[in-house]
């Protein structure tokens, strides 16, 4: 009996409405059925994100949600680092207003800070803020690697306009206010959902890790075969 590839659920460990649409549009094509945590868990778990790097964040998460859904599970911890403000937001960039802000606020606390650093266009500097967005993906598969997080990263290099003003209406959280290196001068609001995955930290890292989940669906493919034949 022929049977089609065998498709697998995979939870996002997030609630960021930005991330869940570009992580959806990164594992399109794969085998694999996309749920948010929020339509598996009655009430998903608040993951205090305290730890010191991204990785750290990103596995804790993963591991927290595919601890309660014991399924496949992908988390993202993600940010912007600004050189001139020794890598502030980073790990913080969720919450660098305060707790629970908005994008929008978040946004107005890093105009506030880099105003604040002196070097903006008002003060005669020549050269926009060099900036990056970071990336680490953590996959857990309670059945893979004895349910270790898989963990890749991905950067997006670029700056921030010494205008500190925002510019374009896509994406989410800081991209009005980075333009991306090698795109014409424009910001990661500025691009299309496709432009800003093939160029983005989330892109980047999803391409990394892909060879990883490919393999795990691979094996479980071949598992339900050996039970079907
Ligand atoms: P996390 O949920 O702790 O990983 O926080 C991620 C935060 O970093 C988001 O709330 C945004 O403020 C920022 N961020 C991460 N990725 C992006 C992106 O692709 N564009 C704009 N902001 C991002």
């Amino acid at each position: 009996m022929s049977i089609a590839r065998v498709r697998s659920e995979l939870v996002l460990a997030s609630t960021n409405r930005g991330k869940l649409k570009e992580l959806q549009a990164l594992l399109a094509g794969l085998p694999v059925d996309v749920r948010g945590v929020h339509e598996v868990l009655a009430k998903p778990p608040h993951v205090v994100e305290d730890g010191d790097t991204f990785a750290a964040n990103a596995a804790k998460k993963a591991l927290t949600v595919a601890g309660l859904t014991h399924c496949m599970t992908l988390a993202d911890d993600s940010g912007l680092e600004v050189d001139v403000l020794d890598g502030r937001p980073g790990v913080r960039s969720a919450r660098f207003a305060y707790e629970g802000a908005t994008d929008a606020e978040n946004n107005a606390a890093l105009v506030k800070a880099l105003e604040a650093v002196g070097h903006h266009a008002a003060e005669g500097r020549e050269k926009p803020f060099a900036a990056r967005f970071r990336c680490v993906l953590a996959l857990v598969d309670p059945f893979t690697n004895g349910g270790e997080p898989f963990l890749v990263d991905g950067t997006c290099e670029g700056s921030i306009p010494l205008t500190l003003s925002p510019r374009g209406a896509f994406g989410f959280g800081y991209d009005p206010l980075f333009v991306v290196d090698g795109m014409g001068g424009r910001t990661l609001a500025e691009l299309s959902d496709d432009e800003k995955n093939a160029v983005s930290h989330r892109g980047r890292a999803m391409a990394r890790l892909a060879p990883a989940l490919e393999k795990i669906l691979a094996a479980r493919d071949e598992t339900v075969r050996r039970i079907v034949r």
